[in-house]
């Protein structure tokens, strides 16, 4: 059932481009820079009227909300607040009939998910999923659910899952700045026009995995990494992280990277290994000048990118080539070396991939 893979995880990574594939058919209209998306239920004016969205989940859903703020912020002109379900279920949020709290859950299970969705929905907001699992309790209770058309998730450690939340988010922005109409219908197309390609552009970055095995073996032994990304990339930091720890048992932190001046710089000396996600947008030299403080403090740069830079190459340990597409996609793109990276070490150190210690598939309980 592994399908002549080592591990479920390496499967599931490698399934990603059918995975992604199948989350977008047939709910792409290219031509009208449209999105059809079957089972949200909610009507256009219903989405056109409404002033504020939560976007609420835990562990990797949790990164993929944060993901999810940057593209329906932009695109929408709409505020959005995204929070952690074990702790918007506690702080009584503000929410009335014109909010949307859109639930990530794979399982759609999670507990503290599930009772977050009950808050919202007890204080007569608007509920949509992004689930994973067909009729589960969090798609069953929601008005709305997009399914992510991921297939079953064995591993424990979130992949495949993940990249199509990515996916789900993108299709949902695009569908609401459409309806909201703060993207026309040349601005959707060319959004659309670019998420097709994404699946061959996912098979282009498992490409990089034997390199990425090789980097593993070189990287294994440190005792802590940390994780830089800006912008978009942020939640990816944090999510290279929190694959690392879960499956390797090495400590490891995601953080802004234009934070690291406020204290985790202290950190730095040959002895830890410094992911850097900086594709070539908007904070590119930005994430340079963070990658070269790095550097300069003698810390060992592994650059995950998708552009050709002399000043990056040289202090860089080991770079990661991506293909191009747009910003709004590069969030999959850069996941991809990240699950690589994790699983790798966590093969050489022995740990058991695909049922890490402590860790359960689903989170029941509270
Ligand atoms: O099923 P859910 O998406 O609600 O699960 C949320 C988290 O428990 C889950 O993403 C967890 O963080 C994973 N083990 C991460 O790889």
């Amino acid at each position: 059932e592994k399908g002549g893979y080592k591990h479920f995880m390496l499967k599931e990574i490698y399934e990603q481009p059918r995975a992604i594939a199948d989350t977008i058919a047939g709910r792409v209209l290219e031509e009208k820079g449209e999105v059809y998306l079957e089972g949200l239920d909610l009507s256009a004016t219903e989405l056109a009227a409404m002033e504020k969205v939560f976007i609420i989940a835990c562990g990797t859903s949790w990164h993929a909300a944060l993901v999810g703020k940057f593209l329906i912020e932009k695109h929408c002109r709409v505020p959005v607040e995204v929070d952690i379900a074990s702790e918007f279920r506690y702080r009584d949020p503000i929410v009335n009939e014109r909010t949307l709290t859109l639930l990530i859950s794979q399982s759609g299970e999670t507990a503290d998910t599930l009772a977050a969705l009950r808050e919202a929905r007890g204080k007569g907001g608007k509920v949509a999923a992004i689930c994973n699992v067909v009729d589960s309790s969090i798609a069953r209770e929601s008005h709305g659910v997009i399914y992510t058309h991921a297939g079953p998730e064995i591993g424990v450690a979130s992949t495949k899952a993940f990249t199509t939340q990515l996916v789900a988010l993108f299709l949902f922005a695009v569908h609401l700045g459409r309806v909201r109409g703060t993207l026309d219908q040349a601005q959707g197309r060319a959004m659309l026009d670019a998420l097709v390609t994404l699946p061959r552009k996912v098979e282009a970055a498992l490409e990089l995995d034997g390199a990425i095995e090789q980097a593993a073996r070189e990287y294994m032994g440190a005792r802590d990494f940390l994780y830089l990304g800006r912008g978009n990339q942020y939640p990816i930091a944090l999510e290279g992280a929190l694959k690392l720890k879960e499956i390797s048992y090495i400590h490891a932190e995601g953080y802004p990277a234009g934070e690291m001046k406020h204290g985790p710089i202290a950190l730095i000396d040959e002895n830890l290994p410094v992911v850097v996600v900086v594709p070539h947008n908007d904070t590119f030299e930005k994430v340079i000048s963070n990658l070269e403080e790095v550097h300069a403090r003698g810390g060992r740069v592994i650059a995950v990118t998708d552009h050709t830079d002399p000043g990056l190459t040289e202090k860089s340990d080991a770079v990661f080539m991506l293909p191009k597409i747009i910003d709004e996609l590069m969030p999959v793109l850069t996941s991809i070396p990240m699950q690589l990276l994790a699983y790798h070490i966590a093969v050489l150190k022995g740990t058991d991939v695909d049922q890490p210690r402590n860790l359960a598939k689903s989170v029941t309980v509270e």
